[in-house]
């Protein structure tokens, strides 16, 4: 039996854009995904205690069905366990072991589809545990390859390189198609987030911007502007400079806003951090709901946050330079 564990992150710049081929910057921070694996005869159990939803366990024989047969309504479980079938199904291929049973515990402090990578992490962990406990050794660099193709299948290919390789690698990221690399010398971002206790669905929210992109050409504008935001935001990373990366934060939360993305209440506790002092705010990952990331050296942010009405917890991340891990 092998533990593995993987960052969940935001994202400083470029959720969306970077589906279309833009740049994006994902940090890592320091809350995990841990999954453990042990291999059992046939077919796949999984226990789940700690997703930030009820408990569940699923046991199923895979007789070569695309899903588990999952007895619940809960559309978020649902994508839980289509994260974990594929993430096995990586494992399967990469330890030429296609037969291989296993039983999982999944175990998150990453809430659950609200914009910080919380299936990114639990594919990298997945697959990292699977393969050691057949006794094959993955470099990250591949394992953040693996996780992608799970989040591109589950996903209906809407899913850009950025979540994975993050989580895979840890630190800050550059993210721009198919090329990825760690961003070295970023220091540590004084982020605080807050999260609405809610979550957006990514494949619809992807799926409506793409949509807007094809039918107005100011859409398929806002989202290049998001690009520069993002080149513009690179250019003073790991400066002094943390003013201008504020500044570049609330402009991509505003872009974001135009493409539909936002909600009240993630505008709600942008503009809490904001009121508060904070250096820059944005919602991170697909919005919708669920988290949004402000800068603030102080506490004046997180304790705004902490009062506002439709914001369900506030805390403080820091940058996790470690990717995935065995435990
Ligand atoms: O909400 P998350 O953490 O799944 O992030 C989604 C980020 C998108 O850019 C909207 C989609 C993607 O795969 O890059």
């Amino acid at each position: 039996m092998v533990t593995s564990s993987a960052p969940g992150k935001v994202y400083l710049f470029g959720e969306h854009a970077v589906v279309y081929g833009e740049p994006a910057v994902p940090c890592a921070i320091e809350r995990r995904a841990r999954v453990t694996a042990e291999k059992r005869d046939a077919g796949l159990v999984v226990h789940a205690e700690d997703l930030q939803l009820d408990g569940f366990t699923v046991e199923y024989i895979d007789e070569g069905t695309d899903h588990p047969d999952v007895d619940a309504e809960n559309s978020l479980l649902e994508a839980a366990m289509g994260y974990v079938n594929e993430a096995v199904k990586q494992v399967r291929e990469a330890a030429d072991a296609p037969q291989a049973g296993f039983e999982i515990w999944i175990e998150s402090d990453i809430p659950l589809g609200a914009g910080l990578g919380s299936s990114a992490a639990v594919a990298c962990a997945a697959i990292d545990a699977g393969c050691r406990e057949l006794g094959v050794a993955l470099a990250p660099e591949e394992i953040a390859d693996r996780a992608y193709r799970v989040e591109a299948a589950v996903q209906d290919g809407e899913a850009s390189r950025a979540d994975t390789f993050c989580s895979a690698m840890g630190g800050a990221v550059r993210v721009e198609g198919d090329d990825c690399s760690r961003v070295e010398g970023v220091g540590n971002l004084p982020f605080v987030i807050g999260y609405d206790g809610g979550a957006g669905d990514t494949g619809e929210l992807v799926a409506g911007v793409r949509a807007l992109r094809a039918e107005y050409e100011f859409a398929a504008d806002t989202v290049e502007a998001i690009g520069d935001v993002v080149r513009e935001g690179e250019s003073v990373l790991g400066t002094e400079d943390t003013e201008t990366l504020g500044e570049l934060m609330d402009f991509n939360h505003g872009l974001l806003a135009a493409l539909g993305v936002s909600s009240r209440s993630l505008d709600t506790m942008v503009w809490a951090a904001r009121d508060a002092g904070a250096i820059g705010a944005k919602l991170t990952g697909a919005g919708g709901g669920g988290c949004i990331v402000a800068l603030d050296d102080t506490d004046a942010a997180l304790t705004a946050l902490r009062y506002t009405p439709g914001c369900d917890e506030a805390f403080r991340a820091t940058l996790d330079t470690e990717g995935v891990r065995a435990e």
